[in-house]
């Protein structure tokens, strides 16, 4: 004030304006702080006179002062607290239906005027209030303490959820219909409520047509919900879909492959997921999940156009982790198909003539090696009989001169000594059993 005064060099200007601001200051200083908030008291039924104390012994003394309408009650944070109820609705209510009185969880309220609320704000007094229910629901609350929510809360961050944010203490009916839970995480979460609702699995939840979709508790658990972006979560998610999509039960009615699983795991993104899971726990896998190709709220039938998955939009899927993949790539991935001769016909013959190749080849070598190991036997058997028997062999003239020396005796040549070579000589023809091999031909039947 001062210093605009003596800029303007007017006495009688600064004299006008210290009186007005003098006039001011008594006239707000005259008037009791609070007294204009605390003014609207809630439209109460009679209010009783100030500094009478009414002592509360039932819930119909409650109900009296609480359903006339629209009453509110200032909070210290200048946001307002609605306290009107509606008895009709209570009454019908999952606790009013089991005769849950108001003070059975309003402990603290036992006399008008109440005990001053500790609570600054509406979220406040949701929090504190909430702390009644774990005195008759204490499963919940101790999965409830260990939740996302909860340690959120801890931390500091007043707006994660609580009971009193899932559960309406005074209205909730005992049995909800489905789609209003989503909504019910909604309130909170909004953008992925958004999403799920135009999803393949939360489309049908809103529309009522369809109990096997997930909701979100699905997925995520109800009172135990975790963080759902730690490598714990994330290497198990497969299976979480695949409680659903491997059950040909449920995907009987929508005609869905059921080995969306087998497959993902057989294939080599699955193979390393699983790898990862079991070395590295805690590790984020760096392989696709299905969410990773398939979308996680928002996620499409394959034939949707907007699917991220669907032919159009697959090689934009493959390049957020191979960006420099071409259709070809794409292409030639088997999806979650197994060979046939449908798809991928190629492989699907490759593994067939493999299938049949591998074990024909292995049979016939085993057959052999028997066969030979059974003749050697035979034949040491007839040297510790007769020790010089050479010529009379077990027989078959395609056989080399049976070798005297038994088998320990020949990969030993012993350099150093200076045996003549002679003795050496006789032993040659042993190892031409290696040559033998290739193998008879196919001794046994087809598999
Ligand atoms: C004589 C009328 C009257 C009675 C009886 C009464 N209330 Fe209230 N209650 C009020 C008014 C008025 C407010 C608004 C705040 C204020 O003016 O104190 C209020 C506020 C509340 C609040 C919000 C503030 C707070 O302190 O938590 C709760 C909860 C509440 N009442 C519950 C109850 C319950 C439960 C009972 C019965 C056990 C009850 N009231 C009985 C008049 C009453
Ligand atoms: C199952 C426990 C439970 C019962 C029963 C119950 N309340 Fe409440 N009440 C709560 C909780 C929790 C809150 C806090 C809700 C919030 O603000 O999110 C609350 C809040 C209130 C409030 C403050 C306004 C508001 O809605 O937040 C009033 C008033 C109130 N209760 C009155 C009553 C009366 C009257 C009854 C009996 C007819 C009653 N309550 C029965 C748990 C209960
Ligand atoms: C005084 C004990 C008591 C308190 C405190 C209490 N409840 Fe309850 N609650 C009950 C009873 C009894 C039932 C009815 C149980 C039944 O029918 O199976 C019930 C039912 C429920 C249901 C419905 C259960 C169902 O099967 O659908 C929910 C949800 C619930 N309570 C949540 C809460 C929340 C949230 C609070 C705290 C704001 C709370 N309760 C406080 C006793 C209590
Ligand atoms: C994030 C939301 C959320 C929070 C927080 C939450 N609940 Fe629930 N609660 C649910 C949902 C959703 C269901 C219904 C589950 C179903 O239909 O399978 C449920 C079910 C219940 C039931 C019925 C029995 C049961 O276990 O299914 C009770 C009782 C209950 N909750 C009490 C509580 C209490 C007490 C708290 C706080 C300690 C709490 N809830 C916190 C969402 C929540
Ligand atoms: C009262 C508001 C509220 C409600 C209702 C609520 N949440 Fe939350 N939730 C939060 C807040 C706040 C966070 C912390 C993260 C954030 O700020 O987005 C959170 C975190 C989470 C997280 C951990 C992910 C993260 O970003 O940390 C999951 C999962 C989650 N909520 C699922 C649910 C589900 C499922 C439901 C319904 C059953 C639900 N929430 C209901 C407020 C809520
Ligand atoms: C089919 C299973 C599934 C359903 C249904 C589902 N979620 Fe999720 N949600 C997931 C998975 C998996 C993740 C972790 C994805 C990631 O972030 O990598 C996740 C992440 C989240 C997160 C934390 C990450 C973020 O984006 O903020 C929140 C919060 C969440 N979900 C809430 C919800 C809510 C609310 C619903 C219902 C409207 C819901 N979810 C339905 C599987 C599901
Ligand atoms: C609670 C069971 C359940 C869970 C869990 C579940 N789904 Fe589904 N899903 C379904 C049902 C049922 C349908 C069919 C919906 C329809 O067609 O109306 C479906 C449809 C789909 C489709 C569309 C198929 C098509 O082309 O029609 C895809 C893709 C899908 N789910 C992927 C996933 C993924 C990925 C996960 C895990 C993050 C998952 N689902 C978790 C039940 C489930
Ligand atoms: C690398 C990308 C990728 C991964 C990872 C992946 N999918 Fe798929 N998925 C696809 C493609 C592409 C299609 C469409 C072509 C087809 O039907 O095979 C598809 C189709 C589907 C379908 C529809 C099947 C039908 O009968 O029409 C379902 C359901 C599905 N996937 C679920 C899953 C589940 C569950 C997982 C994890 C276990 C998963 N997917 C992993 C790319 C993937
Ligand atoms: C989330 C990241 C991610 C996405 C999305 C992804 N891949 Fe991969 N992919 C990998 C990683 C990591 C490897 C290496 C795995 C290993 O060798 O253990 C790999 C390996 C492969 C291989 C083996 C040959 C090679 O290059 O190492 C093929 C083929 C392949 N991916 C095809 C696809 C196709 C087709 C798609 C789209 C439908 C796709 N991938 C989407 C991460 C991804």
């Amino acid at each position: 004030m001062p210093i605009s005064s003596e800029r303007r060099g007017h006495p009688v200007f600064a004299w006008l304006l210290a009186a007005a601001g003098l006039l001011l200051a008594l006239a707000v200083s005259a008037l009791p702080p609070r007294a204009a908030q605390a003014a609207p008291p809630p439209q109460a039924a009679t209010p009783p006179a100030a500094g009478d104390v009414i002592a509360i012994s039932s819930d119909q003394q409650c109900l009296d002062c609480h359903t006339a309408p629209d009453q509110t009650m200032p909070l210290a944070n200048g946001e307002t607290l609605y306290v009107t109820m509606d008895q009709a609705q209570f009454a019908a209510s999952a606790h009013g239906q089991a005769d849950v009185a108001c003070r059975d969880c309003h402990t603290e309220i036992t006399q008008y005027p109440h005990e001053a609320l500790a609570a600054q704000s509406l979220r406040q007094v949701t929090i504190e209030k909430s702390a009644t229910c774990q005195e008759c629901h204490q499963d919940q609350a101790a999965r409830v303490a260990d939740s996302i929510h909860a340690q959120l809360r801890a931390d500091g961050n007043e707006d994660a959820a609580t009971c009193a944010d899932c559960h309406n203490p005074h209205y909730q009916v005992k049995v909800e219909p489905r789609a209003r839970i989503p909504a019910t995480c909604g309130r909170c979460h909004s953008g992925i409520e958004q999403e799920y609702r135009l999803s393949v699995h939360g489309a049908p939840v809103y529309a009522n047509t369809n109990a096997d979709t997930p909701l979100c508790i699905d997925c995520h658990g109800v009172h135990t919900i975790q963080d759902p972006r730690t490598a714990q979560f994330l290497d198990k998610s497969p299976q979480l879909c695949a409680r659903c999509h491997a059950d040909p039960e449920r995907m009987a009615p929508y005609d869905l492959n059921t080995n969306v699983l087998s497959t993902y795991v057989a294939d080599f993104h699955g193979t390393t997921t699983t790898l990862f899971e079991a070395q590295a726990p805690d590790q984020l896998p760096n392989t696709p999940l299905c969410i990773d190709c398939h979308g996680i709220h928002n996620i499409k039938a394959v034939t949707d156009a907007e699917s991220s998955v669907i032919k159009e939009n697959l090689l934009t899927t493959c390049q957020k982790c191979h960006p420099d993949a071409t259709q070809n790539f794409s292409g030639a991935w088997l999806s979650h198909y197994t060979p046939s001769p449908e798809h991928n016909s190629l492989v699907y013959y490759v593994g067939l003539f493999y299938s049949v190749f591998v074990p024909v080849t292995v049979a016939g070598m085993s057959v052999y090696v028997v066969t030979d190991a059974g003749r050697q036997l035979i034949r040491r058997r007839q040297k510790g009989a007769g020790p010089v028997h050479p010529p009379t062999d077990s027989g078959s003239g395609s056989r080399p001169p049976a070798a005297p020396p038994p088998q320990p005796e020949p990969p030993v040549p012993a350099p150093e000594s200076a045996a003549p070579p002679e003795s050496a000589a006789p032993e040659v023809p042993e190892p031409a059993a290696t040559p033998e091999p290739p193998a008879p031909a196919a001794p046994e039947g087809d598999h």
